[in-house]
């Protein structure tokens, strides 16, 4: 069984119970500031979830390049990745747990399809709960049971287990039921069973009963029409088929050690501790290629994205010292990615020179600084070692971050070695005295890679407004949003005209953003009916032509326009905006990206 094979097996298999293939989406989520990665095939899906069309259907099908950094301290073991390909099949308001069990089981176990040893699996369902008042899954339990799963096999878990979102802050989530294979290892104790992370039971699928959309208050609204969200694991799924131990027996990373044995002299499988270094650096190279080789690709910085793409980069680099290697090595493995993905992900053959330059600029910053940085920290250690906490100062691991660019992280695995710990609240304080972070606490936007990046992406949201308006002045009334896209490092704004801009309009327009900036004008927001936010005059894009209400921001008098926000309170916090790049996006629209600097 190859990927291949198992992606087509996969959507063969839901077409064929009336499901639509659609396209999996970008890695960097579009206009959406509650996380900062696609972390599951569902998340493109939101809206489709919550309640609006989707073009193709109430059933779809397809697979999902993912990234997540949550389980970063697992990275190494048998089965977690920061980035992998998820699975998924959806009902948006059609079928419902009866036929997405069943349609599980039967694709793991038919003959036809995967043909799993029925023994070998064991499922779980939830518990039920008295906070949110949801109850056991009695019916889920009836169903797997007629389906032909023994109930000794069946496991009651709670919400840590067994409820599945949201994605972000808020958003569609649900009780969930959980297939895992049994591995055949030993039970590591006599109540081992599925979620002990023993390495006996690996989960492959799960089946989310979307039920409730969490509200940013943490109540839990009832869905009017509740979906279903499924995803399973490719890269898991495969080394099980294939009765290998680990993912990294598979065609998913061999190549790629094998690049890192050359890159070291090395050989993967004689050491357990190099080994864990040459994963993690597999891992993250492969993660670090597909961020910059996205659509909406990213760069390494010191915010958002970026931040979380220079960790991965100076965490392999490290890894790779380790293994004793001295040069710039990471082009090797980042290469042989680009060839391993390019068929499915065509996107990484288009930039691969760019994927191989930025890695290798990432790489000279900072071997320059590591080594130094490392001697720094060896300094440190004999004195922290004979105070009574062990542990090391914020101020200190700061000063590692700032000059030697170190990320904490890193900081983290080193102190680990010597048997400390680093204060990472202290840390997060002396970075926000220093105002090079953002203000979110570095540690907690890597850890959680589903944190809220929603300060700095408000306030391209208003910076976005700020430039509409401009160029509307500047070039006339028939420039109109054609799209919108911020991350935590730019704003990208599609809009109606046929030339070029001038490098005179370009200022003009920077001018009157930076004027309305320096105004600190506030910004006000009204509930309308969209005919009364028509008549107004508010710029208006309705997504959603049948809204009752709409959110109308008004910047000031300046800027007055149809929005879902969310928005700074004031225009003077945003920063100076510089427009970055002017260029066609396609017949009659022209792109801007822009900064806050
Ligand atoms: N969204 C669910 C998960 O990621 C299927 O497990």
């Amino acid at each position: 069984m190859t990927g291949k094979e198992l992606r087509e097996k996969y959507i063969n298999f839901f077409v064929s119970k009336g499901h639509k293939q659609v396209s999996g989406k970008s890695l960097i989520p579009e206009n959406d500031p509650t996380v900062l990665f696609t972390t599951a095939g569902m998340h493109p899906l939101v809206p489709y979830l919550l309640g609006q069309e989707h073009p193709a259907g109430k059933r779809l099908v397809n697979y999902q390049k993912c990234i997540r950094t949550g389980d970063i301290d697992s990275v190494g073991d048998a089965t977690h990745l920061t980035f992998f390909e998820m699975l998924g099949n959806w009902s948006l308001g059609d079928y419902f747990k009866e036929e997405a069990l069943a349609w599980s089981y039967e694709f793991l176990t038919s003959k036809e399809w995967l043909g799993i040893d029925k023994k070998k699996l064991s499922v779980t369902v939830f518990e039920g709960e008295e906070e949110t008042g949801v109850p056991p899954d009695t019916e889920a339990i009836e169903i797997w049971k007629k389906l032909g799963i023994p109930e000794e096999r069946i496991y009651m878990l709670p919400r840590e287990d067994n409820w599945w979102g949201p994605a972000g802050e808020t958003g569609p989530c649900g009780p969930d039921s959980e297939m895992f294979i049994d591995v055949g290892k030993a039970a590591c104790k006599a109540d081992c069973k599925p979620g002990c992370s023993c390495g006996k039971y690996i989960e492959i699928w799960n089946d989310v009963f979307m039920q409730y959309n969490k509200q940013k208050d943490g109540t839990y609204e009832k869905m009017a029409r509740p979906c279903v969200d499924t995803g399973m694991g490719l890269e898991r799924t495969v080394a099980i088929m294939l009765g290998k131990k680990s993912v990294y027996d598979t065609e998913f990373f061999i190549p790629i050690l094998k690049k890192i044995e050359q890159a070291s002299g090395l050989v993967y499988g004689t050491n357990e501790d190099k080994d864990i270094s040459m994963r993690i650096i597999a891992d993250h190279v492969k993660a670090s290629v597909f961020m910059i080789g996205d659509p909406n690709g990213i760069k390494p910085s010191n915010l958002g994205q970026g931040y979380i793409l220079r960790r991965l980069i100076r965490r392999a680099i490290r890894h790779g010292r380790k293994l004793g290697v001295t040069g710039q090595f990471l082009s090797l493995p980042a290469g042989v990615v680009i060839e391993m993905y390019g068929g499915t992900y065509p996107e990484l053959l288009e930039k691969k020179d760019f994927i191989l330059k930025e890695i290798e600029i990432e790489e000279e910053r900072f071997s320059s600084t590591l080594a130094k940085g490392e001697a720094e920290f060896e300094k440190m250690v004999p004195n922290i070692l004979k105070g009574k906490e062990r542990v090391i100062p914020g101020r200190l691991a700061f000063r590692l971050y700032d000059t030697f660019g170190f990320p904490i992280e890193i900081t983290q695995e080193l102190a680990a070695e010597h048997g400390l710990t680093v204060d990472t609240q202290g840390f997060d304080e002396a970075a926000r005295k220093h105002q090079e972070l953002s203000k979110m606490g570095a540690d907690k936007v890597f850890k959680g890679g589903l944190a809220d990046s929603g300060e700095i992406t408000t306030k391209y949201h208003t910076a976005t407004h700020l430039l509409h308006k401009a160029l509307r002045m500047v070039l006339g009334d028939h420039v109109q949003q054609k799209g919108s896209n911020i991350t935590s490092e730019r704003l990208r704004f599609d809009f109606a005209h046929e030339q070029a801009m001038t490098p005179d309009e370009i200022k003009k327009v920077e001018d009157i953003v930076n004027r309305q900036i320096e105004a600190n004008l506030p910004i006000a927001m009204e509930l309308m009916s969209p005919a009364a936010a028509k008549e107004q005059g508010a710029l208006a894009f309705f997504e959603n032509k049948y809204e009752e209400e709409v959110k109308v921001y008004n910047i000031g008098d300046f800027s007055k326009e149809v929005c879902g926000g969310p928005h700074v309170e004031r225009t003077g916090v945003v920063g100076k905006f510089k427009i970055t790049k002017e260029q066609s996006s396609s017949a009659g629209v022209r792109r801007i990206r822009g900064e806050l600097v």
